[in-house]
């Protein structure tokens, strides 16, 4: 990795921070369960989302006259859960969802949601939550789901192409398994994938490059491997290599929306997407400081002046396993 800045100045000017410090896991996913919802990457319009998701619901369903089931692996705090079970409510009477996520401060959050609640009241049968990891064997039935959705998931997992070959024999031949990504520039360049070449820079290009320099120089490493699942273009690539022997792509489903956010704001979501795909994150004083020196540089710049205009796109993807 190249430096564009002086390593060692640049950490006597920001100050040294203390080793135990540093390897302290304190900002972990109990905190970022807080914040989660209200993260400027969630502030999409909800029926533009909801309408593409029922849209994509519809697609998978098409031709199958009985009841749905379907499967969603790292439910959080219920962004696809919610619309696909008020999908499968409206739908008939039997349809039915199992969620698993690993982490109980998320699920806590979800089960918090009148939405979740009122459902699991009154059709407890018809809706199951676990705090499961997914890259453990699940323990759950061959062939028996008709959709699996994976969404905002897959840079989280040690082994995330193991996983898929794990959940592959739950869904049904025939069955859809949709997966979801953040693809824009915004997020692909969180991990630091292309931040030193100024050849890639993009829109954000100036901003990653800072931020990761920064980041560097107070020894706060992100994953190698992060680095790469965060690469959207490298996660298609391992997929297709992977899928294509069972599975038949289908078709891309997008949702595109513009939001405006603060140096401080950007900062602190990017290091809740990173506690989610390390584990790890900054602990909230070395994050106080990134978010400092970065709000420094930026009023400097004349692309990143105060609030940035960040334009979002996620990419819903439908794969079909063959028969
Ligand atoms: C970025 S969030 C996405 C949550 C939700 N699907 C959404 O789109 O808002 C990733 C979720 O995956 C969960 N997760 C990460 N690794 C997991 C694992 N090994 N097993 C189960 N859930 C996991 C996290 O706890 C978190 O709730």
């Amino acid at each position: 990795m190249s430096y564009l800045l002086d390593l060692p100045k640049e950490k006597e000017r920001i100050g040294k921070i203390p080793e135990p410090v540093r390897e302290t896991h304190i900002y972990q996913r109990e905190i970022v369960a807080q914040h989660y919802d209200r993260s400027f990457i969630r502030d999409f319009p909800l029926p533009v989302f909801e309408e593409t998701v029922f849209r994509l619901l519809d697609y998978c369903a098409a031709g199958q006259t009985g009841a749905l089931k379907i499967f969603e692996g790292g439910i959080g705090t219920g962004l696809f859960t919610i619309p696909v079970i008020d999908y499968l409510f409206r739908r008939d009477a039997e349809s039915c969802f199992i969620g698993v996520d690993n982490s109980a401060p998320m699920l806590q959050v979800l089960h918090q949601k009148s939405e979740i609640s009122t459902h699991l009241k009154s059709n407890p049968d018809r809706i199951s939550i676990f705090n499961k990891d997914l890259e453990q064997p699940l323990d759950l039935p061959c062939a028996d789901f008709d959709a699996m959705i994976l969404a905002g998931v897959f840079h989280c997992l040690n082994d995330p192409l193991g996983c898929l070959v794990q959940l592959d024999p739950v869904l049904k031949p025939g069955g859809h398994l949709v997966m979801v990504f953040k693809t824009d520039d915004f997020t692909r360049m969180q991990s630091g994938v292309g931040y030193t070449n100024s050849n890639s820079d993009s829109r954000y290009g100036k901003f990653w490059r800072r931020y990761h320099e920064l980041r560097d120089a107070l020894n706060v490493k992100i994953d190698p491997k992060c680095r790469l699942i965060y690469d959207v273009y490298h996660v298609h690539t391992l997929l297709r290599e992977l899928l294509e022997a069972r599975y038949e792509f289908q078709k891309t489903e997008q949702v595109n929306w513009k939001s405006h956010a603060s140096i401080p704001k950007m900062i602190f979501s990017i290091e809740h997407g990173l506690t989610f795909a390390t584990g790890q994150g900054v602990e909230p004083a070395l994050l106080q400081q990134l978010g400092g020196e970065m709000t420094k540089w930026a009023v400097t710049q004349e692309a990143l002046n105060k609030d940035v205009l960040i334009e979002h796109k996620m990419e819903m993807v439908v794969w079909r396993k063959k028969t």
